[in-house]
């Protein structure tokens, strides 16, 4: 086991922990993502009620020399839990970068979609980096004098509070520096039948998502949840604008984790992820809450996604 495994499992067993035992009944998104995880996510971004994937995109497809010129030939392209990466190609083929450091918690995943994507960019510098985005994190010295282009897809952030998406706009202003870029992709506030339809789709697919979380305590955590008695929910909650995903006790039952014995009553819910959505001055003030300065917005037509291109400029003060 290495450094990065030991420490994945301290955290997961301490936010787990907490849930059960100081009976927050919260267990933070970032731990749905296990190789099932993320496995399932793959399928759910194929899925035909899941839209932000593929309109987001049809957007990077379509606006190529609308980022060029924007964005200007020779950064280094910084992307954030880069995964699969695949988007990323749209971008890179857009803009003429000069070199692409793709930063993932997961080391595995990281390396072989880094291969993948050398092959077809054979003359492309690519420096991976395994580290938490939510913190700084030290880019490799080959792209410190580089102008950068951060890249940061997927909606992530909607899975965050405000302040949590606010302090990480801010580590990223200084992970990237001043006069840096930033490319985010922002799930936009729509009519909620849709919104709930792409969080709890038919075939079920989202539900196995969310069930995964407890298989994945029982595998790594000595669990043993009856994950047959949850069920998957999820709703629009308006005054925070984002879609809430529980798993609800469809019965009384008693399991334990790491010798510790837990209870939960019928109808008792573990909160496992929310999903913000924005509207376009919500995104703004978000961003400029974080020291992003909007430059350029590319939405699709039917305003479900926007891409928001950001630079962060100097810090002006007051007026
Ligand atoms: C990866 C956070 C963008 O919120 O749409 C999809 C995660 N969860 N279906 C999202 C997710 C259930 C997804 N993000």
């Amino acid at each position: 086991m290495d450094m990065t495994t030991s420490l994945v499992d301290h955290s997961f067993r301490k936010d787990v922990r907490r849930c059960f035992e100081q009976q927050t009944y919260a267990i933070p998104a970032r731990w749905l993502y296990d190789r099932r995880g993320s496995e399932l996510f793959e399928e759910i971004t194929e899925l035909p009620e899941y839209y932000p994937t593929r309109t987001e995109t049809q957007l990077l497809k379509a606006n190529g020399p609308a980022f060029a010129a924007s964005v200007g030939p020779n950064r280094a392209v910084i992307e954030f839990g880069s995964g699969s990466s695949v988007k990323t190609p749209h971008l890179l083929k857009a803009i003429d970068p000069a070199a692409y450091v793709p930063i993932d918690i997961s080391g595995e995943f990281l390396e072989h979609s880094a291969s993948l994507l050398q092959a077809e960019f054979p003359d492309l510098p690519i420096y991976p980096v395994e580290a938490d985005f939510m913190k700084r994190v030290a880019l490799p010295e080959a792209v410190a004098d580089m102008p950068k282009l951060g890249f940061f897809p997927g909606s992530t952030i909607g899975n965050m509070i405000a302040r949590t998406s606010v302090d990480l706009l801010r580590f990223m202003r200084e992970t990237l520096g001043e006069g840096a870029q930033l490319l985010i992709g922002i799930d936009r506030i729509k009519d909620i039948q849709t919104l709930i339809d792409a969080y709890d789709d038919a075939a079920g697919v989202t539900a196995q998502f969310s069930l995964n979380l407890l298989h994945r305590i029982n595998r790594e955590l000595d669990g043993d949840i009856p994950c047959d008695k949850f069920r998957h929910v999820a709703v629009w909650n308006d005054l925070y604008a984002r879609v809430e995903i529980y798993l609800e006790a469809q019965a009384d039952v008693r399991f334990s984790i790491d010798g510790h014995v837990h209870e939960m009553v019928q109808g008792q819910k573990i909160h496992i992820e929310n999903s913000h959505k924005y509207g376009l001055r919500d995104a703004r003030l978000m961003l400029r809450a974080g020291g992003w300065t909007p430059l350029h917005e590319w939405s699709d037509e039917q305003d479900h996604f926007t891409l928001m291109l950001v630079e962060a400029h100097p810090l002006k003060y007051a007026p």
